[in-house]
């Protein structure tokens, strides 16, 4: 099952202004920023509570964050759920007929195996779900 929202992340063009943003308004600094490869992106994380803000910023112009900002300025890009077990829940959510843009979990910023569900079946919200790597 799905336990709690672990992170929004949010897509930004530069991480300088936001930051400011995020650190006043959350009264706490960034703790990681952390670059992934595969996905074309640098991420930063605020904790705010159980959760946390992850900021997006594109690496390159293929990136799935240059496309979203190029239709959008920024904003909300998706709503992480943090899972105990990521297969599992994949495999349920496929069987009640959700779209899986990842058939089987990759690599995630922040120690986590990850898999996107296509917003053409979550109400055109991009869901991400999320589970601890061991
Ligand atoms: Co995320």
């Amino acid at each position: 099952m799905l336990k709690r929202i672990e992170h929004l992340g949010i897509a930004v063009s530069d991480f300088e202004s936001t930051e400011m943003v995020f650190e006043s308004l959350l009264g706490a600094k960034a703790y990681k920023t952390e670059i992934v490869e595969s996905e074309g992106v640098e991420t930063m994380f605020f904790k705010i509570g159980e959760s946390k803000i992850e900021l997006l910023r594109p690496t390159n112009s293929e990136s799935p964050i240059a496309k979203f900002l190029e239709k959008q300025k920024g904003g909300i890009h998706h709503i992480a759920f943090e899972t105990d077990d990521i297969d599992a829940e994949l495999a349920r959510l496929k069987e009640e007929g959700y779209e899986l843009i990842h058939q089987t979990p990759k690599g995630g910023a922040d120690n986590k195996r990850i898999a996107f569900l296509h917003p053409k079946s979550t109400a055109r919200v991009l869901v991400e779900l999320c589970q601890d790597a061991k």
